[in-house]
């Protein structure tokens, strides 16, 4: 059993192969955080001094006894409000005739075999039968609240799933203004947080900082989880290093507006709480109703960074996406965005997907501006009927040439928007969300559909099925282009409208759900104006997500190295661009630009027909070289070569196969020096008593002054691991650099 109650010592304890949780009901109920981290045994309770620290309050019933008793110091496991806590609380509700707060005890628990499940949101399963859920239910009896805290428990994947589900049993209505999905009471250690911000084109940017004293917010208001902000951070030890150490990561798996709140307090303990964007928030409970938070995934790990995100990378791709896709081999595809933006008609398209064939490709995707009368992004969206104008005798001539060249076919939609300039809006002006009295905010000249309507999440799944019946695709980009503003719903009551940001995620959950079980033959990839809903909520539905819009090698190393924290390689849209490249200007070799996007779900986004011959040859070699590799790519342990406040003129990573019988190492060198340093790495995860050779050596546009690379016919694994590789000086602009190793007997 993983979920051990102890009746004696009050504790519950949920143990994973390498790390230990553990709660503690208090003499009046209250559920104590007494313990997480590595795997151990025992009662931890008695870490936590009952200390008075002056002016903390204590609960009526023991001040007689003790004045160190107190909620402010504690540590909780879900946190109340106005309750004598006074660092973040992680629920409050408001009754009807004003009482706000929140102060719950333990009624009673329960431990079941599998993983509960969630209403309306995407949460963990369990493909192997392997998780076991704990549920305990805590109650505010004056206020008539409960809160049922849920936790999954997957044993040998390391990983603890956190959800609340909050009712109201009491006999009027009540006002939730805070539900947090999880709380987190951290009340020793020297953490630093690692986070992930951004702006569009420069998404999930690490960034890793001692916590300060006060409150430290990583948030989205924006409706979506944002360009700006990553709803997953790391809470590690400062001495944690890529390979050493303790690291902590929450990941929430929600796509809306967030909040992952840090507060280091008066005795540096650390509390987090994670879920919904407060601000704004609300949601009315009528007695007997409940309220589901989103899922939190927990992961706790001693040995540094690169195994926290392993775990994580393999709990999203088995554990958490549903698609067939997650572990399958995906197309190789040319997406026309880059290489036409909106000038393109059936002919070009046609001569795009001759081209993407005799490469070797398989699939075809055609982006914006097919359908309405779409010709620069100021109209049309909504009307997702095809541009006749453009493509010529419509979608299903196209499509029936594409395919009868050989390849899929893939296209693009934004669902979730409407272009003011278009028949929908004409026709449902109410359906954007606008204020009464008030022009709403445009961006990129479009408006949002509110999906918080029915009427409007069921026109929105009736619109893609009927073109996913109509048409045969084999591929969907997802977009969204915008943020939320001016949040009202002309069909909701005043009093709900703080429920209408939320309730928009679920309308958009809601109609990914049912299209993804209706069509699981399609392979569905998430996007947001690039990366700006790159979380594990889409996850659970799309295998993979397009990373970002700017796609310069250099840049996305930053750019993938930040994704790949949390999120696997398998779900890494990238893509081989035109160089010089259209967000920088940047001039870089073809087959670095490969090299990059292969650590990823790889394809083209440029005009073969502009390429030479020559670079034709290459990039059917590259495709080649991707369908061999892919496996590994997708399935095996990614490994970060460089810490991340190296001074470094390269980046490197290494993938390793589950069986540690494979790897590959890449390297793209970033900086070119003069009379450089030789360029010494150690490498990860083999195995040290197995013997490896280079199965394949491959330097790409590299001019290396010192001739001859003399490398030995094989090596043990330990050789590998501890001496390491002395590479050989690459000169030249971002040459790179890939190495496939592969057991040997010899
Ligand atoms: C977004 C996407 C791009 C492209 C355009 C089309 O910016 O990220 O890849 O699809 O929209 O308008």
């Amino acid at each position: 059993m993983s979920i051990v109650y102890d009746a004696a010592a009050r504790t519950l304890t949920l143990h994973t192969r390498e790390s230990s949780y553990q709660m503690q009901i208090g003499p009046l109920g209250h559920l104590l955080h007494t313990y997480y981290g590595r795997r151990a045994e025992g009662n931890f309770r008695s870490l936590h001094l009952l200390k008075d620290v002056g002016f903390s309050p204590v609960p009526h019933e023991l001040d007689g006894e003790t004045r160190g008793w107190s909620l402010d110091t504690l540590p909780q496991e879900l946190s109340g409000a106005n309750s004598g806590d006074f660092r973040l609380a992680s629920l409050c509700a408001v009754t009807a005739d004003g009482r706000r707060g929140a102060e719950l005890r333990y009624v009673r628990h329960e431990i079941r075999r599998g993983k509960y499940a969630l209403r309306g949101l995407p949460a963990a399963f369990d493909p192997d039968g392997e998780a076991e859920t704990l549920s305990v239910i805590l109650a505010d009896e004056a206020l008539g609240l409960e809160a049922e805290l849920l936790y999954g428990v997957y044993e040998s994947r390391d990983l603890i799933t956190r959800a609340v589900r909050v009712t109201n049993r009491g006999s009027a209505p009540l006002r939730l203004e805070k539900a947090a999905s999880c709380c987190l009471d951290l009340p020793f250690g020297d953490w630093d947080v690692l986070h992930f911000h951004g702006r569009h084109a420069m998404e999930r940017q690490p960034e890793r900082l001692p916590l300060p004293h006060g409150e430290l917010r990583i948030a989205s208001r924006r409706g979506e989880s944002s360009h700006q902000h990553n709803p997953f951070l790391i809470l590690c030890d400062r001495h944690t290093t890529e390979d050493a150490g303790d690291a902590l990561g929450v990941m929430l798996v929600y796509s809306g507006s967030f909040e992952l709140a840090l507060e280091k307090d008066q005795m540096d303990a650390v509390r987090l709480t994670a879920g919904i964007q407060p601000e704004g928030f609300c949601w009315q409970l009528r007695p007997g109703e409940s309220f589901d938070t989103p899922e939190a995934l927990l992961c706790f790990g001693h040995e540094g960074l690169n195994a926290l995100s392993q775990r994580f990378h393999r709990f999203l791709r088995q554990d958490l996406c549903r698609s067939r896709f997650s572990r399958a081999p995906r197309p190789v595809l040319l997406n026309n965005w880059e290489a036409t933006y909106f000038d393109f008609d059936r002919e070009k398209i046609l001569a795009l997907a001759r081209e993407v064939k005799d490469l070797g490709a398989d699939l075809l995707v055609l982006d914006d501006g097919w359908f309405g009368r779409r010709n620069d992004d100021r109209s049309s969206l909504g009307d997702w009927f095809v541009n006749e104008e453009k493509l010529r005798g419509g979608l299903a001539p196209l499509i029936r040439d594409v395919k009868a060249m050989g390849l899929q076919f893939g296209l693009w939609v934004e669902p979730e928007m409407v272009s003011e300039d278009s028949q929908l809006f004409r026709a449902h002006p109410d359906w954007a969300l606008r204020l009464p009295g008030r022009q709403p905010m445009l961006s990129r000249s479009q408006l949002v559909l509110d999906l918080s309507r029915p009427d409007v999440y069921d026109w929105m799944f009736e619109t893609l099925k009927g073109l996913l019946e109509r048409y045969d695709i084999d591929y969907i980009k997802w977009d969204c282009n915008r943020s939320l503003t001016d949040l009202y719903s002309a069909a909701l009551p005043a009093g709900r409208q703080g429920e209408l940001a939320h309730r928009w995620v679920l309308g958009l959950y809601r109609v990914m759900e049912r299209l993804t079980k209706a069509f699981p033959q399609v392979l569905f990839e998430g996007c947001a104006g690039g990366g700006g809903r790159f979380d594990a909520g889409i996850l659970a539905y799309f295998p993979q997500i397009w990373c970002s819009d700017d796609t310069d090698p250099i840049e996305r190393l930053t750019i993938q190295r930040g994704s790949c924290y949390g999120y696997p390689l398998s779900t890494v849209g990238a893509h081989v661009s035109a160089s010089p490249n259209h967000q920088t200007g940047r001039h870089t070799p073809l087959d670095t630009r490969a090299l990059v996007a292969m650590a990823g779900g790889f394809g083209y986004e440029l005009d073969p027909g502009k390429l030479s011959e020559p670079e034709k040859q290459r990039i059917r070699r590259q495709i080649a070289r991707f369908r061999e590799l892919s496996e590994l790519v997708r399935e095996g342990d990614l490994f970060r070569l460089t810490e991340l406040d190296d001074e470094k003129d390269y980046e490197a990573w290494q993938i390793v196969s589950p069986e540690r019988d494979e790897s590959l190492l890449s390297l793209v060198v970033t900086r070119p020096r003069a009379n450089a340093k030789p360029l010494h790495l150690r490498l990860k995860g083999l195995d040290p008593a197995a013997r490896y050779r280079i199965a394949e050596r491959e330097i790409f546009d590299a001019f290396l002054p010192e001739g001859e690379w003399e490398l030995p016919e094989s090596w043990s694994g330990a050789a590998l691991l501890y001496a390491g590789l002395t590479l050989p000086r690459m000169m030249g602009d971002y040459p790179s650099l890939r190495l496939h190793l592969k057991k040997t007997e010899e």
